[in-house]
């Protein structure tokens, strides 16, 4: 008996010794200690023993019951151990991978340059008015001194709702507006939408303008070189600067076209300013006497200054967009260039 006892003791340790796995500590649990298991078998056989023999191997039988146990259980320790750390292993994560990001929205290019704009100006003091969008014949033309017969209507052709009213073409027609609401001093910026019988790969039917005007004694056109100055600097960077050209505008007198230095070649010459070192931005000019006085502001008392930036053009140039259309298609790859 006591050779089968040991014979058992040796091959339980062997076998325990190669227990991997969960699944192969439970086949040695089956095999030695599980009910139907061999060391309770061996219990089984102690009644064939000879009765004097009986208590030494019960007690032997017990004792080796006792180490299969705690070898059993110090295995299941070390199974589990190791599978935990196995998993742990399979399971690092790498924190240098780059992180799954949402798509996130963002402002539109048009919104972000009328924002840094305004955000100019602001600075300098001026309000912001928004005026319709349909406008009547008298806001848009006549009192801005373009009366129905005027050659510079045919510019500026639109789509009317009916003999008076019409899509406003320019957001000059907020000049009117605000000094018929307000007297001097005047200083405001109107953003809005405009409309125009126009299409080409510059011109779209609806685009946005920007108008200023100011209005107070003594205002002159160093005045509006002034401000333009602060403004082309916050958009285009500290070192431009402003060329005012002699132009025509019905609503101003003296009227100017006004330039950008090349903020791409710094006036070397490139293909954006067509190698002049110049680029057209806006026009502006001194208010027309006449206008003042169509919104009952006395020209002997006051002047001001006036003018209208085109934000699709300014957003052109800046973000080097050659197609006015890409603007409109709202296509994501495209937007998605502007995101902060
Ligand atoms: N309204 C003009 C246009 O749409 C732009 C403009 C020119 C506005 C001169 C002004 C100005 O206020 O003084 O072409």
């Amino acid at each position: 008996m006591q050779a089968i006892i040991d014979e058992l003791a040796r091959q339980a340790e062997a076998d325990l010794a190669q227990v991997t796995s969960k699944e192969t500590l439970a086949s040695f649990w089956q095999k030695y200690l599980s009910k139907n298991g061999q060391v309770p078998a061996l219990m089984k056989n102690l009644r064939t023993v000879d009765a004097a023999e009986r208590p030494a191997m019960g007690k032997a039988i017990n004792e080796l019951k006792q180490k299969v146990q705690a070898d059993y259980d110090a295995a299941a320790v070390r199974v589990n151990q190791a599978e935990l750390a196995a998993r742990n292993a399979a399971e690092t994560v790498d924190i240098t991978l780059p992180a799954k990001t949402r798509p996130t929205g963002g402002l539109h290019p048009l919104t972000l340059v009328r924002n840094q704009i305004i955000d100019a100006f602001a600075g300098m003091g001026f309000e912001i008015y928004e005026g319709p969008e349909i406008e009547d014949d008298d806001h848009c033309f006549t009192r801005l001194n373009v009366p129905k017969d005027h050659p510079a209507r045919d510019m500026q052709d639109t789509f009317y709702l009916s003999d008076e009213l019409l899509l406003r073409t320019q957001t000059s027609t907020g000049q009117i507006r605000t000094m018929d609401a307000e007297r001097p001093p005047i200083k405001v910026l109107v953003p809005g939408r405009v409309f125009r019988s126009d299409s080409d790969a510059t011109h779209s039917p609806m685009f946005h303008q920007m108008e200023g005007l100011v209005v107070d004694k003594g205002i002159n056109l160093c005045d509006l070189q002034g401000m333009l100055d602060v403004f082309v600097q916050k958009l285009f960077g500290s070192e431009v600067r402003t060329r005012l050209r002699p132009s025509y505008f019905p609503f101003t007198e003296p009227s100017v076209e006004v330039d950008v230095s090349c903020f791409e070649c710094h006036g070397k010459g490139c293909s954006l300013c067509k190698h002049t070192g110049w680029i057209e931005i806006l026009g502006g000019g001194v208010v027309n006497q006449k206008v003042l006085r169509n919104c009952n502001i006395d020209p002997e008392v006051y002047s001001g200054i006036a003018f209208g930036i085109g934000i699709e053009r300014i957003a052109m140039l800046k973000y080097g967009i050659n197609n006015i259309g890409l603007m409109f298609e709202n296509d994501l790859r495209f937007l998605g260039q502007f995101h902060e």
